[in-house]
């Protein structure tokens, strides 16, 4: 897949897809957009110290590494899965400059996000373990449940065959009772989906440069 960099309004570092003419991130600031819908509105939300957590779409790792930082600095525990196809090449993770923006500065830990093995489950930090799996989100399987569902697959005008009642429905299936999923996406076809998969719905204010996002939950 071929990509290009852009530093987005935060002054934080994002990937543009000119075949899909979509970003990896709000060009109104990555980081911003990440704490905002992944950490604020999904982990922090949930407020349990223990959790574990899945995140469709890999990509950068920033999601990952928000996590860790959380884990790290609030002394709560994380277990995260994730799921990416198309990893990143060695050129464009040393470009990303996440390591250096944020005020835990562990380069060494954002670089083991991507160089972990795939398939493989490890303690990145006490608190912090970490599986990345190789393999197509419709693919697939849960073998624990998890607490939190990151769902940040691209654009669904893009990727329509990823925001189906069928996907959703085996995170629904994924998630302990009481879990929830949160997405930057509120477009009236992922609301039905989500619906039709079992999930309750609850708009909210989205990030700067974007009105809502969503936070499914499981009954
Ligand atoms: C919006 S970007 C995700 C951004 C990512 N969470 C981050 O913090 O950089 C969407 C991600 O989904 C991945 N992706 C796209 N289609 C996929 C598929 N069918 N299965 C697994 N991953 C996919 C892309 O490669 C990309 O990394």
């Amino acid at each position: 897949m071929e990509r290009s960099f852009i530093e987005t309004e935060d002054g934080s570092t994002s990937l543009y897809v000119p075949a899909l003419n979509e970003h990896y991130h709000s060009v109104h600031g990555a980081v911003q957009e990440s704490r905002h819908i992944f950490i604020q509105a999904g982990i922090e939300f949930y407020g349990q110290e223990n959790i574990s957590v899945v995140e469709a779409g890999f990509g950068t790792g920033l999601n990952a590494y928000l996590s860790l930082i959380h884990a790290e600095t609030r002394h709560c525990s994380i277990r995260y899965t994730t799921l990416e196809k198309y990893p990143l090449s060695e050129d464009e993770i040393k470009a990303l400059n996440y390591p250096s923006l944020l005020p835990f500065d562990r380069p060494e830990l954002f670089n083991r996000l991507h160089t972990s093995p795939w398939e493989e489950e490890i303690a990145l930090t006490p608190r912090f373990t970490f599986l990345k799996r190789r393999t197509d989100i419709r693919e697939w399987q849960s073998d624990t449940q998890a607490d939190i569902v990151f769902f940040d697959a691209f654009n669904p005008e893009v990727q329509p065959h990823l925001w189906t009642t069928e996907v959703f429905r085996r995170f629904h299936e994924s998630l302990k009772p009481g879990g929830i999923l949160v997405t930057y996406c509120v477009k009236g076809i992922v609301k039905q989906a989500l619906r039709d998969a079992g999930f309750s719905l609850k708009r909210l204010p989205g990030p700067p440069g974007k009105r809502e996002m969503l936070r499914a939950t499981k009954a």
